[in-house]
C-alpha cells in the first residue's frame, strides 16, 4: 500500500485518562475511509491528532513520510494550512462573517491563492448543496445543517491533501447527507485527497470500502471490502 498516513503506537492522555492508546493504523493515499465507534471512544481526538491540531502523548504519526509529531508549532501550522481540510464536529463559523465570507477566509489568510478562481469553483459546490443562495447570511442567521455545509465548503475549498470529516452529515437530513458524501467522494476522487469520514450513520459508513471501528481508544473492527 502506498501509504499516506502512519500511526504507531499512538496514545493521547488527558490528565490520567487516555483518549487513545496504543493506536496503530496505516491509511493509503487516495484512500477513502469511514470511522466509526460509539461517543466518546476516541474518533474527534484521532482525527484533531491527524490534522496537527493536537499532539499526541506518545508514538508517532507520519504523514507524507514526515513525522508530524516531530514538527514545530511553526511547520505544524504549515502542515495544517497547505495539506488539511478539517470540517469540524461542532461547527467553527466566525459569526461576524458571511457565509462566504467563512469559506474565503482559509485563501485570504494563506496569501497564495487566486481567490476569485478558488470563489467561482466553490459557487459551484455550494449549488451542489444548495446553500448558494444563503451565501451572505451570517452563521447566527443559518440552520445547523446550512452551517454545516458552509463549513465542508470551506474545508475542500483550498483541495487539501487529507480531508478529516468530523460527522459531515451529523445535522442532514437522509437526502442532504447522500448529497454532501457524493460531494466529498467526488472532490477527494478528483485532487487525490485521502478522505476521512467519522459517522455514527450506518447509512453514510457502508458507502466506504474500508471501515475502522475505534474501540476505547484503540482499534476495534476493521472491514476492507468492495462495494
Ligand atoms: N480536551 C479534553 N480534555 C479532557 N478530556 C477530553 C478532551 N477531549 C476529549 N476528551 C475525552 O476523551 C474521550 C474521547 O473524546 P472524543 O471527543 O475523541 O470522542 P468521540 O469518539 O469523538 O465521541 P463523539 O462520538 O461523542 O463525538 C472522551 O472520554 C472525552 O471526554
Ligand atoms: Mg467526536
Amino acid at each position: 500500500m502506498n501509504e499516506m498516513i502512519i500511526l504507531n503506537n499512538v496514545s493521547k492522555k488527558f490528565g490520567d485518562f487516555y483518549a487513545l492508546k496504543d493506536l496503530s493504523l496505516e491509511i493509503g493515499k487516495h484512500e477513502k475511509v469511514a470511522i466509526y465507534g460509539s461517543s466518546g471512544s476516541g474518533k474527534s481526538t484521532l482525527l484533531y491528532l491527524l490534522g496537527g491540531l493536537d499532539r499526541p502523548t506518545t508514538g508517532s504519526i507520519s504523514c507524507f513520510g514526515e513525522s508530524i509529531d516531530l514538527y514545530s508549532d511553526h511547520d505544524l501550522a504549515l502542515y495544517r494550512n497547505n495539506s488539511i481540510g478539517f470540517i469540524f464536529q461542532f461547527h467553527f463559523l466566525l459569526g461576524t462573517l458571511t457565509g462566504l465570507e467563512n469559506i474565503l477566509l482559509p485563501a485570504q489568510i494563506s496569501g497564495h491563492h487566486d481567490v476569485s478562481s478558488i470563489k467561482k469553483n466553490i459557487m459551484n459546490y455550494a449549488q451542489e448543496l444548495g446553500v448558494d443562495n444563503i451565501l451572505n447570511k451570517l452563521p447566527s442567521e443559518m440552520s445547523g445543517g446550512q452551517q454545516q455545509r458552509i463549513n465542508i465548503l470551506r474545508a475542500i475549498s483550498l483541495k487539501p491533501n487529507i480531508l478529516l470529516c468530523d460527522e459531515p452529515t451529523g445535522n442532514l437530513d437522509s437526502n442532504n447527507s447522500k448529497i454532501v458524501i457524493d460531494l466529498l467522494d467526488k472532490i477527494s476522487t478528483e485532487t487525490g485527497a485521502t478522505l476521512l469520514v467519522v459517522t455514527h450513520d450506518k447509512s453514510v459508513a457502508s458507502r466506504f470500502h474500508r471501515r475502522v471501528e475505534i474501540l476505547d481508544g484503540g482499534l476495534g473492527n476493521q472491514v476492507t471490502n468492495s462495494l
